[in-house]
């Protein structure tokens, strides 16, 4: 086959959250990883939370890709991704300790930004300062670490080869940000050597895991082996189209996943949108179904809708349709997952965000200015409930036929196949079309 034959093998696979994050697309990305030969995390940080139940055991992955479970299965964290140092190694720890070797099956971009010990500083105090605006940042410096990249300030994986150069680079960097920590925060300068020191002992860990990703990941898909990206929170705090300013600061939508692997839009051959049975949000920012009672209580315990990297609990409400199809389009979805349908499962009725009312009409689009989503009043469906679990459902045939009627409604409206529907946390607990 000839390089341009070799260019158009579609073997790479994204998942992409639809909704405010939280999902579940670890599960999912576990589940599927022994598929692939290679899963790649593609943008954000340590702020997410993917977790992952197997062999009765829980465990919560912030950097490393969920495939790490599956021994075949070569796990890279791509460029976009930023890289906290001390929280990667801590990883890299609990997955040796749960039997799983990470020699020659973990890879890391020579290209990917670094957390600095003063992004976590400017992060909390920045958001501190913000009073009632609070954007809910997780704290862990994501947001200055990406913010310094798009300046050209950012330190990269690469840069620690030579602590000379990384030396200088801080230096520059620090001038300015320690004269804010010291004049505007009113705390301690932070020490170039020091900080020179602790990166450059991260780097002779990590050194045998450092690779140029983007050229290994396309030889790779051109070589005919098959690669899934997964994407960290969710398409609606996607920082170019999500509900600005209350967004991450990477972009969690598909074609992040380009960006941010290095791999070429040819090889993308399907989209797989992972979507709650109902909604949740972390932090500030508009939400127009959510629900501010019993109901919204409810689905938080049953769910157990805590943030799994800051014990935060997240906003309930039903699932809405009209942020659902903008998800779709702005991400070209192939198909569906559908999970935590079994936290429905008590419910009298459930209901579907179908339109919003504004001011009397009824906007086509999903409006994405937070100042129209807030005045946004949500148009209800409502199914009556099916009162019993699926869990031993091995076809969506088995499911309980309100369930069913749930799905296909769905389905119907969005028109994009839903493959998937996850009925519990367990690798099982899952039912495949
Ligand atoms: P982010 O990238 O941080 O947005 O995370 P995520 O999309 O991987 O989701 P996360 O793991 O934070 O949250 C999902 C939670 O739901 C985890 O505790 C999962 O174990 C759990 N979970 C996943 N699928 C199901 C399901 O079908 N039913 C139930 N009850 N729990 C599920």
């Amino acid at each position: 086959m000839n390089q341009t034959d070799q260019s158009h093998t579609r073997n790479a696979t994204v998942i992409v959250g639809m909704q405010f994050g939280d999902e579940g697309k670890g599960k999912l990305v576990d589940y599927l990883s022994e598929k692939y030969d290679i899963v790649v995390r593609y943008q954000g940080g340590a702020n997410a939370g993917h977790t992952i139940c197997f062999e009765d055991k829980t465990v919560v992955l912030h950097l490393i890709p969920s495939g790490i479970f599956h021994r075949n299965c070569t796990c890279v964290i791509g460029n976009g991704v930023v890289i906290d140092p001390d929280e990667l190694l801590k990883e890299i720890e609990t997955v040796r300790k749960l039997g799983y070797e990470v020699e020659d099956r973990l890879y890391i971009s020579h290209n990917a930004h670094l957390i600095m010990p003063y992004h976590k500083f400017l992060d909390s105090a920045s958001e501190e300062s913000k009073g009632d605006q609070k954007i809910g940042t997780t704290g862990r410096g994501i947001g200055p670490s990406y913010m310094d990249k798009f300046a050209r300030k950012g330190i990269r994986i690469v840069d620690l080869l030579r602590p000379n150069v990384l030396g200088e680079k801080l230096r520059a960097n620090l001038a300015y940000k320690n004269s804010v920590i010291t004049k505007i925060y009113e705390k301690e300068q932070l020490d170039v050597e020091q900080i020179v020191t602790h990166y450059t002992d991260f780097d002779r860990t990590i050194d045998q895991f450092v690779k140029n990703t983007q050229c290994y990941l396309n030889e790779q898909l051109r070589a005919g082996k098959s690669v899934l990206l997964e994407g960290a929170q969710g398409s609606l705090l996607d920082v170019d189209h999500g509900t600005y300013p209350f967004v991450t600061s990477s972009n969690p939508t598909s074609g992040g996943a380009c960006t941010g692997s290095g791999i070429a839009p040819t090889h993308i051959g399907s989209v797989i949108g992972v979507c709650k049975a109902y909604m949740t949000r972390v932090g500030n920012g508009p939400f127009p179904t959510e629900l501010k009672d019993e109901t919204g209580a409810k689905l938080g315990k049953i769910g157990h809708e805590f943030g799994a990297t800051t014990g935060r609990p997240r906003r309930c409400g039903w699932l809405d349709l009209v942020a659902l199809k903008y998800s779709l389009a702005v991400n070209g979805v192939t198909e569906l997952a559908i999970t935590k349908l079994d936290v429905l499962d008590t419910f009298d009725e459930v209901k579907i965000c179908t339109a919003y009312q504004l001011d009397g009409k009824s906007p086509k689009d999903f409006p994405t200015d937070v100042e129209t989503l807030e005045a946004a009043k949500p148009v209800y469906k409502t199914f009556e409930g099916w009162k019993t679990s699926n869990v031993n459902a091995k076809s969506f045939e088995e499911m309980h036929p309100n369930a069913q009627k749930y799905l296909a409604y769905l389905e119907e409206e969005l028109g994009v196949p839903i493959k998937c529907i996850s009925v519990g946390p367990k690798r099982d607990q899952t039912i495949f079309r």
